[in-house]
């Protein structure tokens, strides 16, 4: 166990009303912060008043976006339990982020002690009302001052971490997705696999022209054929076809979610087909055409799961299942909530208590 320094806030914010949550739009009390120097590997962890971060204009996370994130809930239990939620796979995803952007890992024992006495000192920031939690947000930024193109030699490990609603206004009711045709997220060899801010950045003029046209996000295709499905904007997504369900397989430019892992055991465990393979936009429409696509739904640690009630593709639109929410997307909605909130049965071990 490595010592952080707590220093505690003498002026606590007034917290927002449940209504008012919506998704990251408040933040707790503290904030978490470990440095790195090279030659010195990450030291000085500390937990202090929320506050603005003090930066070098030249700093390198500006200039060439060397930066990774996490996304992670704590739950409050109705037995006054704090839950997370396989915490240690996202700091395992962190590294392999890490990797990829040429950031020195992180020591994952140390970045869950710091989130658990975050977690534990804001406690009361947990909100309890149906469909709330605390969202964890880690990231990493490159801190050197240098306009070179090259990694940093300093950095900053940060969680904040924020009482939060539905990501999408629409909530568990199933939202519109349009296909993205002209722009594409990632390709093979890039970065679409690591959790980095490019990956977003560069989603959002999609992500513009589909919020013109009444679509909550965009569902990406690959970057070659612009023909197979890879994820949502902020969701790793599945499809019912013919009983089976069917999610795109890893393949390097598609996040791997914790939460699709998640549910792909899930289903393996009720016994329900789940394929991870190439699936083709052109697959998609036939199923719809033939009767066969039963079900949409989206996975995700800030969207949980999200039923599709429609895809948008040129100018077709294919509604799913009537709109409405399919028996598997609530079969994994109730078993995910279930398991994180502690109303049901673990038998994965998932649930982390702080
Ligand atoms: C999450 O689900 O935690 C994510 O990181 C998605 C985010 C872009 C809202």
């Amino acid at each position: 166990m490595t010592t952080i320094q707590i220093e505690q806030t003498t002026q606590p914010k007034q917290k927002p009303a449940v209504e008012q949550l919506g998704f990251g739009k408040h933040f707790t009390d503290h904030m978490c912060i470990v440095d790195y120097t090279e030659g010195q590997g990450w030291h000085d962890a500390r937990i202090i008043p929320y506050q603005p971060l003090t930066l070098d204009p030249s700093a390198m996370v500006f200039h060439y976006g060397q930066t990774v994130f996490e996304g992670m809930k704590a739950y409050k239990t109705a037995a006054g339990d704090i839950t997370l939620f396989r915490p240690e796979r996202n700091f395992a995803r962190l590294n392999a982020s890490n990797a990829r952007l040429c950031i020195p890992a992180m020591d994952e024992a140390l970045a869950l002690q710091a989130l658990k006495e975050l977690v534990k000192l804001d406690e009361s920031w947990i909100p309890t009302a149906e469909n709330t939690s605390l969202y964890i947000r880690p990231f990493i930024i490159a801190t050197e001052p240098y306009l070179g193109v090259s990694p940093s030699k300093n950095y900053q490990f940060i969680i904040i971490m924020s009482p939060v609603g539905s990501y999408y206004a629409e909530g568990i009711n199933p939202v519109k997705i349009l296909v993205e045709k002209q722009y594409v997220r990632a390709v093979a060899g890039g970065t679409g696999e690591a959790k980095t801010g490019g990956n977003y950045a560069s989603s959002l003029k999609a992500q513009e022209l589909a919020s013109q046209q009444g679509y909550a996000q965009t569902l990406w295709l690959d970057g070659r054929e612009n023909e197979y499905i890879e994820e949502v904007g902020s969701m790793n997504i599945f499809f019912k076809i013919n009983g089976t369900v069917i999610t795109p397989a890893l393949n390097g430019s598609i996040l791997p979610g914790i939460t699709r892992d998640s549910m792909i055991q899930v289903l393996q465990h009720k016994g329900i087909p789940v394929e991870e393979r190439r699936i083709s936009i052109t697959e998609i429409i036939e199923a719809h055409q033939n009767g066969t696509l039963e079900e949409s739904f989206g996975t995700g640690t800030a969207a949980v799961i999200s039923p599709i009630g429609e895809l948008k593709f040129g100018d077709h639109q294919y509604v799913i299942n009537n709109g409405q929410i399919g028996e598997v997307s609530q079969l994994l909605y109730d078993t995910l909530t279930g398991i994180q909130y502690g109303k049901i049965d673990d038998p994965f071990g998932w649930r982390v208590i702080v």
